[in-house]
């Protein structure tokens, strides 16, 4: 009798230790979706007729399989998200995935994906981001993920940059800045962005981490085609500015309207500047650590080069898209809660 007592009592204690053990060390979700553009692309792009594509040396150098379609010399941020909430692989790219990866998870982002449907039809193939909520509906039906997992999952998404950068401050081919001023542009994204929250959440995502856009009028590349070649672009992240607020908005509006669900605004304009760089400890935050081609619209490392000495040193890989060191610094504010409101990533995870 005795003998029973204490045997319950150490197997209870016994899985309660391990029930412990599981929720601080194991994985923090059971699957991870990702969308969005360059900036989240694992690989999405490397089949496509498209410019937006980097699945060569020097991309990579820093990444545990070499260049793989990484827009950075290492990790993206939701690699290092992923890492954060216990995943041990890294969540794979839509294209080339088996049916059943869809149980943990998939990455649908593709470099030049936007909003806009003609956003970036000027580099060749991409996946909008109407597209890539097609083809998750596609993955988890022919997967048949029960819907009470995809409710535990978690959603990132970064989408934006591209209908400014590659369709409304591109006069040519694009007409938007003669259609829209900057507030109707905004508001038609907005409404765009509101359409594919709603088919999402229709296929079970309640958990959803919607990044904003960075000051991209700071990005080398921005700064020489629209800021004279040495400062900030005004015109572009006042423009931005407008699509993270309502973006924001558009946050808040779910979480108050929409029952069971949790969303969160990253806010990565506030950071998003050479200066607050240079405060995180950033020596270099005007120039590329890889050479770029000087070719007017060129973003991209050339094949091959020579790249800066100290990739820890440099906030940008290319003249566009951030380092590993910047991304990991990204990555750890979402999921701590210092660039989100009104949940950490850390947060929208828990039950
Ligand atoms: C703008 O371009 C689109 C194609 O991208 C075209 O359908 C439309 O007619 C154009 N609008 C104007 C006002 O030029
Ligand atoms: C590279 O730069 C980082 C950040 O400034 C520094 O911590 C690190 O020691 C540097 N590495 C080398 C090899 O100089």
């Amino acid at each position: 009798m005795v003998e029973g007592i204490l045997s319950k009592a150490f197997w209870f204690v016994a899985a309660t230790v391990f029930a412990a053990a599981t929720v601080v060390h194991g994985q923090q979700a059971p699957c991870f979706f990702i969308f969005g553009d360059s900036v989240f692309d694992s690989g999405n792009n490397n089949n496509l007729q498209s410019k937006a594509k980097v699945n060569f040396p020097p991309y990579g150098i820093d990444f545990p399989k070499g260049p793989t379609g990484r827009f950075s010399n290492g990790r993206t941020i939701p690699d290092l998200i992923g890492e954060l909430l216990g995943f041990k692989d890294f969540i794979p790219p839509f294209s080339g995935a088996s049916p059943e990866q869809a149980h943990t998870g998939l990455n649908y982002a593709s470099g030049g994906g936007g909003l806009r449907e003609e956003t970036s039809e000027h580099l060749g193939d991409r996946v909008s981001l109407s597209n890539q909520v097609l083809n998750h509906r596609k993955a988890i039906k022919k997967a048949k993920v029960p819907s009470q997992r995809l409710q535990q999952c978690l959603y990132v998404i970064n989408i934006g940059s591209n209908d400014y950068i590659n369709n409304y401050f591109m006069s040519e081919p694009y007409n938007s800045s003669r259609r829209f001023n900057h507030n109707q542009y905004a508001y038609s994204l907005n409404l765009l962005y509101r359409a594919h929250l709603k088919t999402l959440h229709r296929l079970g995502a309640r958990k959803v981490a919607l990044f904003g856009i960075t000051q991209i009028g700071c990005t080398p590349k921005v700064m020489l085609s629209h800021g004279g070649g040495k400062a900030c672009a005004k015109e572009v992240n006042d423009a931005v500015r407008i699509f993270n607020k309502n973006l924001d908005d558009l946050v808040k509006d779910f979480n108050k309207k929409v029952k069971g669900v949790k969303y969160t605004f990253v806010d990565v304009f506030c950071g998003g500047d050479p200066k607050a760089f240079g405060v995180l400890g950033f020596k270099v935050g005007d120039k590329s650590c890889c050479p770029v081609s000087p070719a007017p619209g060129e973003e991209l490392c050339t094949p091959n080069q020579q790249v800066c000495a100290n990739r820890s040193e440099y906030v940008f890989w290319d003249d566009i898209h951030s380092t590993e060191a910047v991304n990991r610094k990204v990555a750890k504010g979402s999921f701590e809660g210092l660039l989100t409101r009104p949940y950490s990533i850390s947060q929208l995870v828990k039950e």
